[in-house]
């Protein structure tokens, strides 16, 4: 774990602090029901929430703990846990595609079956969506089951991928890691309990801060449809707030406006996954949230794509490839009649409000692009679904686009 460094110090914490108390959005599920806790300083809230859902100490709680996380906020929560009675075990993990492998998978469950954990203990996942998928996926298949709470730390993993149940890891296909099949293995199983601490926020690289904010683009452009249509002007509106790009990391970050984005965009996806809760619903529920994914996942895997040129900066994050997939679907559904003709424009301008990248050199031919496109795992019957943002900040799945639309799509985002 990382000692605390230059980039953060109590100063910039305390900017991120607030009193204010934590908002709740509940995630209401036909078999399950748990809710997300979203505030500041969520130590002690942690605790309390635990007991309230029948986690009460003493128990024992295996952390997974990201690497990337500064000691002495890991050490603040895992002594919240042990002053309320809990048997703490930690295992650390560290956080990259790499590390989302059997073999990951392999050691935490063996240091919970070391630490002797039972199917009334719990595994606490406190990191990024890499620890998230992976800590959930290992407490689905603990002893059949144990139940799990997500503390996500950043900003991607608290506005979309502690909620859902999504869990997983990537599966190696070769040695030389030339095929690795992304989330390819996995299961839904849902947490008891998620606890969004925007206080981890103060310490995520910016360019990490940014890639989350993508995923928030992105429900603003669907969130029409699912009881917040005011959400895009909103997020427009407070980004230059929220990562003004020559602004020093965590000086910018008000606790508040945090809470405010986390809170609007996890209600998003909430109401998504509650209506199709394993992505079984072809033309709408979770499909929706693909929107952007399909350019986003065709450009993911090349190494030489960097979000501002400089090499040193390749590959693209996910959630930069996602903001550029933003970009070249509502071109898309423009060309094609379906979008807004002014939509590409607005969602170009806020991607650039939010330091994410407008445009990326070193893209191949188009029919190259397309042809990765159909490789997507949303392929169904042969048939390409896009997703397309259309008026009133809603999206539809579309799988009769026009190739030469995709093309403009493309171009639109070609340096
Ligand atoms: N389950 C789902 O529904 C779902 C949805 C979207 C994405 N995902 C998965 O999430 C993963 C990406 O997650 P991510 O964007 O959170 O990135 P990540 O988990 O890879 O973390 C990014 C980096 O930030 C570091 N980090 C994490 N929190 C930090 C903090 N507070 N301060 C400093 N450093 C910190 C990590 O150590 C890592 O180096 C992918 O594997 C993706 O497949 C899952």
């Amino acid at each position: 774990m990382r000692p605390m460094d230059q980039a953060m110090s109590k100063a910039d914490l305390s900017s991120a602090q607030s009193n204010a108390a934590p908002r709740l959005v509940p995630v209401e599920l036909a078999a399950d029901r748990y809710d997300v806790v979203i505030g500041s300083n969520l130590a002690s809230e942690l605790v309390a929430r635990l007991t309230a859902i029948g986690l009460e100490a003493p128990r024992r709680v295996m952390v997974a703990i990201d690497a990337g996380l500064h000691e002495h906020e890991v050490d603040r929560w895992i002594a919240a846990l042990e002053a309320a009675g809990y048997a703490v075990h930690r295992h650390v993990l560290t956080a990259s595609e790499h590390a989302k492998s059997l073999a990951s998978l392999e050691g935490l469950l063996i240091a919970m079956a070391r630490a002797k954990l039972e199917r009334r203990d719990a595994l606490l996942a406190l990191g990024g969506g890499v620890i998230g998928d992976l800590a959930g996926f290992a407490a689905a298949t603990y002893q059949r089951g144990l139940r799990w709470v997500q503390a996500p730390t950043t900003l991607l993993s608290m506005v979309d991928a502690s909620v859902g149940g999504k869990t997983g890891i990537n599966l190696a296909m070769s040695s030389d890691g030339h095929d690795v099949r992304k989330n390819y293995i996995g299961a839904f199983h849902q947490p008891a309990l998620v606890v969004a601490d925007v206080c981890w926020l103060a310490s995520l690289p910016i360019r990490q801060r940014r890639a989350g904010l993508a995923e928030c683009l992105k429900h603003g452009l669907l969130s029409g449809g699912w009881g917040d249509a005011e959400l895009w002007d909103w997020t427009e509106s407070a980004l230059p707030r929220l990562f003004a790009p020559d602004r020093q990391i965590a000086s910018d970050l008000s606790a508040e406006l945090m809470t405010e984005l986390v809170a609007r965009n996890v209600a998003i996806k909430a109401k998504v996954v509650a209506t199709d809760p394993h992505e079984r619903v072809p033309l709408g529920g979770r499909v929706l949230l693909n929107l952007g994914h399909t350019f986003a996942h065709a450009i993911e895997p090349m190494a030489n794509l960097s979000p501002d040129g400089d090499p040193s900066h390749a590959p693209l994050h996910h959630g930069e490839a996602v903001a550029l997939g933003l970009i070249a679907a509502a071109t898309t559904g423009a060309r094609a009649g379906r979008s807004p003709s002014d939509l590409p424009a607005r969602v170009r301008r806020a991607v650039a409000a939010a330091g994410l990248p407008t445009a990326v050199a070193g893209l191949p031919a188009n029919d190259d692009l397309i042809q990765r496109m159909r490789a997507d795992k949303k392929v169904m019957s042969g048939r390409m679904r896009l997703i397309i943002p259309t008026a009133k900040a809603c999206s539809v799945v579309a799988d009769d686009i026009d190739p030469r639309a995709i093309a403009a799509g493309w171009d639109a985002i070609r340096v």
